[in-house]
């Protein structure tokens, strides 16, 4: 998509690069991230309003620190340094950076010390979030220094002529009191953006874009009932109309009655047009004795694309598959210690572009989860059905550990589905970035009545996350837990003991498989 206005992220490396980048979004101005390896030429090329250095672990004084030529700061182009970003702004226009005594680590004060367009309407004094271990000593020549804090004397720098700051705190994090209304001066009052970032703006750009691409050829979608297919396909819908064929696989291994719920959902309030495969029985035949995980993995991706593709096969002239690939799997993420800029990899149920010749629609390549779930209610989808947690391409067979039976599933389906209602009736299902129940392979004593058993163990999981790479265990109240445990050994029989997960990605994984 052509984008009128846009910011660029150079990437130094920062845990906090994306969330640079999800900020000016939210302030409605369009961000793209970029490793710091890119060439002027392509800057120019791209013409941005303005660019943001990010942060990043090293010194600029390390061997490998990373840089981009200092031509970046002739472009007539506003620029911002976010902690690394202003000491390689510092460094290399004639500052001094050094070590600093203190790291400061954390909430520290940051103090206004002379007017400046970038802290327009701040208060004097705030709370700001500090990580570095580098201070810029002095600032270079022309620049002056605008706010500081107890351990930075140069906290934050403007070149006012040149249109270049640089910031020792992070303003993209939360914890920084006033950081939006940092983000907003820059890109408002000093690049001087109009903010066009829209939910409503993307749809009409992206129907415009997709009808311009696909003429009168025919479309297929996926349909997993997850939120990023779901809302692909009625956008594609908006823009080919009937064009756009359709096709839900059931692999019998969705939660308790999803594909009903999904069925629902599609044929009365989104006007799809859907064809169902129920292919559950192909699956469970296929993963019968199979306990690894990564065999189950290839086994479901596979089968699924061969039921999808001899279903594809029976619609005449398709030209264009549509995917719901997001913008975390298409950043080049930076590797500072390797010099290399790695891709990641990301573990769909996928493979099907590659075998079936078919050209791609990937309507939300540039959107991270919440920009695409702020489209699927401007879309008009129902709020519950956008604010459905994440589920796995294979499905409950992640989630039984050791081989998956029609019986386990059926234990499992019930357990989690109390678990989810539990989490539902108490207001916390939207507090949560993803819930789920796991079957253990794993038998444990228990008493009912006056009787021994020898039942399941089961899991609860509940993380919070941003985008899956890295997540907190939810802390419950005992009481919630106590409560989804009796129902759950109460009713789900076969299960006899239930176990909360305490666990945080790293080290662990947010699936147990
Ligand atoms: P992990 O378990 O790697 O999960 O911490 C991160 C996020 O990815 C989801 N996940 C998958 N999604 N196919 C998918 O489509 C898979 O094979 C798969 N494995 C994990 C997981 O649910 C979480 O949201």
């Amino acid at each position: 998509m052509l984008h009128k206005e846009i910011i660029l992220i150079i990437d130094f490396g920062s845990q906090f690069t994306q969330l640079i980048t999800r900020r000016v979004r939210e302030s409605k101005v369009y961000s793209e991230i970029y490793p710091h390896t890119i060439s002027i030429d392509f800057i120019k090329k791209v013409h941005p309003k303005g660019i943001i250095l990010s942060g990043g672990p090293m010194s600029v004084y390390d061997d490998e620190a990373p840089s981009i030529s200092v031509e970046i700061f002739n472009l007539n182009i506003p620029v911002l340094g976010i902690c690394y970003g202003l000491q390689f702004i510092a460094k290399s226009l004639g500052g001094i950076v050094e070590k600093s005594f203190e790291r400061e680590y954390g909430r520290s004060i940051f103090r206004i010390e002379k007017d400046s367009t970038l802290t327009k309407d701040l208060q004097t004094e705030s709370i700001v979030w500090m990580s570095h271990g580098d201070i810029v000593k002095s600032p270079p020549e022309n620049f002056d220094i605008i706010g500081t804090s107890d351990h930075s004397p140069v906290c934050a720098i403007e070149n006012k002529e040149k249109n270049i700051y640089g910031l020792q705190f992070h303003p993209e994090v939360y914890h920084t009191e006033q950081g939006d209304k940092i983000i907003q001066n820059f890109l408002y009052d000093i690049c001087g953006c109009e903010g066009d970032w829209t939910s409503e703006n993307f749809i009409n750009n992206s129907i415009e874009d997709i009808k311009k691409k696909v003429g009168d050829s025919k479309v297929i979608c996926a349909l997993s009932g997850g939120v990023d297919s779901t809302v692909a396909a009625v956008l594609v819908k908006k823009a080919v109309g009937d064009n756009l064929q359709c096709i839900h696989i059931d692999t019998g291994l969705m939660r308790k009655n999803e594909s009903e719920q999904i069925e629902i959902l599609f044929n009365s309030k989104l006007d799809l047009n859907v064809k169902y495969v129920n292919a559950a029985s192909v699956f469970l035949e296929r993963l019968k004795n199979v306990s690894d995980p990564e065999q189950k993995r290839k086994i479901i991706g596979n089968t699924f694309i061969e039921v999808f593709e001899s279903e594809a096969k029976k619609i005449e002239g398709v030209e264009y598959l549509v995917q719901g690939t997001l913008y975390p799997d298409v950043i080049e993420s930076v590797s500072v210690k390797g010099k290399s800029a790695t891709i990641k990899t990301h573990h769909n149920v996928g493979g099907l572009p590659e075998k079936m010749n078919l050209k791609l629609i990937e309507p939300f390549r540039e959107l991270f989860k919440d920009e695409v779930r702020k489209v699927g209610y401007e879309l008009g989808i129902p709020e519950d059905f956008i604010m459905r947690h994440p589920f796995p391409g294979p499905g409950l067979a992640v989630r039984i550990l050791g081989p998956v039976t029609e019986e386990r599933i059926k234990i499992l389906q019930e357990a989690d589905d109390i678990f989810i209602s539990e989490l539902k009736k108490a207001e916390l299902y939207n507090k949560i970035w993803q819930a789920f129940a796991v079957l253990l392979p794993v038998q444990s004593v228990g008493v009912m009545g006056d009787a021994r058993t020898y039942e399941n163990v089961l899991a609860l999981r509940a993380v919070n996350s941003v985008d899956g790479m890295t997540a907190d265990w939810y802390k419950f109240d005992a009481e919630f837990l106590a409560k989804v445990s009796n129902l759950i050994i109460n009713k789900v029989a076969g299960v006899n003991r239930v176990v909360y997960d305490i666990s945080s990605k790293p080290p662990s994984t947010i699936e147990w498989e």
